[in-house]
């Protein structure tokens, strides 16, 4: 499958294993390299490998005959091209070992100074490689298409620890002042699940195969927040099939994570925006423990095709909490998704190539293209079909395409195909779900019943003179209340402000809750609450509470805050964050 978001030649080689080692320097910010890959050839006659690179210095390549560098883009990067000693025959199996360094401008990794931690002391760094960043860590066949074992061999200086998305086999202190882990992904895996991290990071046991690694200051209520784990794991093992990856750990990063949570395989990294204190926003562990089978079992094989890794993970996600909170919690979940897609649509506009679950990604960084509407639309696409043959022959599908194309990566004809040999007389418009703009064709029956409290509450609250109570919401759920927000948020008051402190919005641990409140408190300009504005985005840098927040204070005319507040933080936020903050309200820094 041809992936437009990468240079290397994988219909002709690719890469089988990988032994990545890997030197931090936390002074320079940057990493020594050395990468060793085992190849084999898919045709006869292979003479060079193509790898991906971007803004990585190469310092030697030894026992290939030539090495040179193909185009630049600013979209994907480079491309470092290595004439083989001997031309290759199908099959036939070679390594290459490269030396590098990383540079400054290396996007998969952030590094926090101490200040920037949760606990201070040490300072601490972490990859994040999806969707096109390995590139930049290093040289690699940098598309999802390709899947490979790992080594990993990294070396930090004590008291320093690195953990890594394998599994541990011993540390060693080979070079003085230096200690080297050595982890091993044993199930091949695509270059965007290369991870690890590197920081005063401790560990606890929250379950029978799993252990929580942490600063030492978060990890006793992130223990507590966790603690659904094992359930989720288990339920998702029935749901679909036995997990496969050994062990599932949890990486609880530093506030500056850009996202909720990513899938690394074995070893999940999570924000700490999740951390309620009451568990009320765990669907991110679900929703990362899905992506076990749809992503990192059945991948996508590039990212046009993104979809097929978030909008059946959303699926499987929603069906886990329907198991074990029932469907009232996960129908309102899906509810607040399509508020979500619809906003989404807008801000793209409504017949954008992105608002399709199949976008032509052709020069452009598919960071641009990220959104949720591959993970909404999605999962609303395998709800219809869902409801076309019933949930419980659905879910006996799934299970037979997870069978049939674990391990492989995929793109959308491929589950289209399957599906039309399962069900032959069901008809489904291929065309316009995939390469359709805007809102999906259909959307199915979900169920309301959580939705009714909120209801009647905004009503009321419709009313100027309503005075209200902390009993209103007493016992709602906080996606209930996320939910009353956004209805809130269609045509805000001046009086709805009261809301703040009368149902402790003002207070809340609660990340969904206060985003939505802050929203409130921009779109009424409500002065008062500026420094919780404030206090909000210079603590953490989630992407998903941070570029909203700036749309809106910037379409709501606050642009002298909105620069304040970016100039106090924005080398807190990851590069990645950065950049598209840069592009979206073109700021020159
Ligand atoms: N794989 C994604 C995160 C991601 C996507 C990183 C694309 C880089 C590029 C992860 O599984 C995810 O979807 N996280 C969500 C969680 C939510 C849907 C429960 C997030 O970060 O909000
Ligand atoms: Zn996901």
């Amino acid at each position: 499958m041809e992936d437009c978001s990468s240079f290397s030649n994988t219909k002709e080689i690719v890469i089988t294993h990988a032994v990545i080692e890997l030197t931090s320097d936390f002074l320079s910010r940057t990493f020594d390299g050395r990468v060793t890959y085992t190849l084999k050839a898919r045709e006869n006659g292979v003479t060079k490998v193509v790898l991906d690179i971007k803004h990585i210095e190469i310092l030697s390549v030894p026992n290939v005959a030539k090495t040179s560098y193909g185009d630049w883009s600013e979209a994907l990067g480079g491309s470092l091209v290595l004439n083989l000693l001997e031309p290759l025959q199908k099959g036939e199996k070679t390594t290459v070992t490269i030396n590098f360094k990383t540079t400054e401008k290396c996007t998969a990794v952030q590094f926090l100074e101490r200040t920037q931690t949760a606990g201070k002391n040490y300072p601490f760094c972490y990859t994040q490689c999806e969707p096109i960043h390995c590139r930049t860590m290093i040289p690699v066949q940098d598309s999802p298409g390709v899947k490979f074992t790992i080594e990993y061999r990294i070396s930090v200086k004590p008291p320093l620890v690195a953990v890594c998305a394998g599994e541990y086999k011993k540390e060693r202190s080979r070079v003085p002042g230096y200690v080297t882990y050595y982890y091993v992904q044993k199930v091949p895996v695509p270059s965007y699940l290369v991870a690890f991290a590197i920081g005063n990071i401790e560990s606890q046991k929250i379950g029978p195969r799993s252990t929580l690694y942490t600063e030492p200051i978060l990890l006793e209520s992130a223990a507590y927040e966790f603690g659904e784990t094992e359930s989720f794991l288990r339920t998702a093992e029935e749901l679909v099939t036995p997990y496969f990856w050994g062990k599932l750990d949890i990486l609880l990063l530093p506030p500056s994570f850009p996202f909720g949570g990513m899938e690394n395989p074995s070893l999940v990294f999570l924000t700490p925006t999740i951390l309620a204190g009451d568990r009320s926003l765990t669907s991110v562990i679900a929703h990362e423990i899905a992506h076990s089978w749809t992503g990192n079992g059945v991948t996508n094989a590039t990212w046009e095709h993104f979809w097929l890794n978030e909008g059946f993970t959303v699926y499987i996600e929603r069906k886990i909490i329907k198991k074990l909170y029932g469907i009232g919690l996960a129908d309102l979940n899906a509810l607040n998704g399509i508020k979500s897609l619809e906003k989404a649509i807008q801000v793209f506009g409504e017949d954008h190539n992105f608002t399709k679950l199949n976008p032509s990604l052709e020069d452009i960084d598919p960071d641009d293209a990220f959104s949720c509407i591959p993970y909404e639309k999605g999962s609303i696409f395998l709800r219809h079909l869902e409801s076309l043959v019933g949930e419980e022959v659905f879910l006996d599908f799934l299970k037979e395409y997870f069978e049939k194309y674990k391990g492989r990566s995929i793109v959308s004809k491929d589950f289209q195909s399957f599906f039309a040999s399962k069900f032959q007389s069901v008809e489904v418009d291929w065309k316009e779900w995939l390469q359709g703009t805007g809102m999906p064709p259909v959307i199915p029956d979900f169920d309301v019943s959580l939705l009714e409290s909120v209801n009647s509450l905004y009503n009321k609250w419709r009313d100027p003179e309503y005075v209200p109570d902390p009993s209103d919401i007493e016992g709602w759920h906080s996606e209930q209340i996320v939910a009353f927000l956004e209805h809130v948020l269609l045509a805000p008051e001046p009086y709805f402000l009261q809301m703040g402190e009368t149902y402790s919005f003002v207070y809340t641990h609660n990340s969904e809750i206060k985003m939505k409140w802050l929203l409130l408190v921009i779109d009424l300009r409500a002065e008062e609450y500026y420094e919780q504005i404030k206090e909000f985005l210079t603590s953490m840098g989630r992407m998903k509470y941070v570029r909203p927040l700036f749309r809106e204070m910037f379409k709501k005319g606050l642009s002298y805050l909105a620069n304040e507040i970016l100039t106090m933080c924005q080398s807190f936020y990851h590069p990645t964050l950065q950049v598209l903050i840069q592009k979206e309200f073109q700021l020159t820094q």
